[in-house]
């Protein structure tokens, strides 16, 4: 049977179902259809694309235009997941005119459905914007790599009660705002479960304990095919990157030798 493509409004039944939300990124349309296939609801083409795709020690390097093409290669092979843009570093901070301009572009040129942006309170006015002119959007609080060189590194948000009181209504301006889900990056359980609770919207945890609406990961991290590190909050499902090392190791040595092609894979 085809399931129905996901929507903001069937995010919003699930979480008030108490059923999980099941996200993960994906950067090209093979991936992409691999994990819309494996039941993901959200599929985030998201600016992590700098680090897992693009070589970048960061996601500020990427532009609106690798985005973009990104985006549209994901949504080319999605039949029902909900997809996401991830909108760069600089591309929703200038001024609201070219931010509308730019969000517009993720559903119209790359066929998104909505797009992601980072930050709390002070992003909730474009957010609502966005939202007022139909373009759905995914909040993005705690650890917010794009802001990594002002923080001067990655550190879990919110331990300090300011802190949690600063997340909390972060999480709450963006509700109010109009985003339709929220993800929660690098926050302590207890807090990721307040804000959650707080929330009619569903919460997206990457980092964040098992209370979160929902669950989302780099599905290089998940597959085992970044292997300089693994983040506290990876599970690896598989160790792709040693598969594929020991495969292409074989077939080099194979030719080397003399023995690819064989008779198979020849033609008379
Ligand atoms: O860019 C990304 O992949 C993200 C997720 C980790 C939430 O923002």
């Amino acid at each position: 049977m085809k399931s129905a493509k996901v929507t903001v409004r069937s995010l919003r039944r699930k979480r008030r179902e108490g059923q999980k939300i099941v996200a993960l990124t994906a950067y090209d349309a093979l991936m992409a259809r691999l994990v819309d296939e494996a039941g993901a609801d959200l599929i985030l083409v998201g600016d992590s694309l700098g680090m897992t795709m693009l070589g970048y020690p960061s996601t500020i390097y990427v532009t609106l235009e690798q985005s973009l093409h990104h985006t549209a290669a994901v949504t080319r092979s999605v039949k029902r997941a909900l997809v996401v843009g991830d909108m760069p570093f600089l591309t929703y901070q200038v001024n609201l005119e070219e931010t509308l301009r730019h969000a517009g572009r993720y559903l119209q040129e790359a066929g998104a459905d909505a797009v992601k942006l980072e930050g709390g309170q002070l992003v909730a006015p474009t957010v609502k914007r966005l939202v007022e002119v139909g373009i759905p959007v995914l909040g993005h609080i705690g650890i917010l790599p794009q802001r990594v060189a002002a923080e001067g590194g990655y550190r879990i948000h919110g331990r300090s009660p300011e802190e949690a009181a600063q997340l909390q209504a972060d999480a709450k301006a963006l509700e109010e705002a109009g985003a339709f889900a929220v993800v929660l990056e690098g926050l302590p359980v207890d807090l990721a479960k307040s804000i959650t609770d707080d929330l009619e919207i569903p919460t997206i945890g990457i980092g964040a304990g098992p209370h979160c609406s929902g669950q989302i990961q780099v599905i290089h991290d998940i597959l085992g095919l970044f292997e300089e590190f693994v983040p506290k909050h990876t599970r690896r499902y598989a160790a792709l990157a040693g598969d594929m090392r020991r495969a292409l190791g074989a077939y080099a040595k194979d030719v080397q030798e003399g023995k690819f092609p064989g008779e198979d894979e020849s033609f008379t």
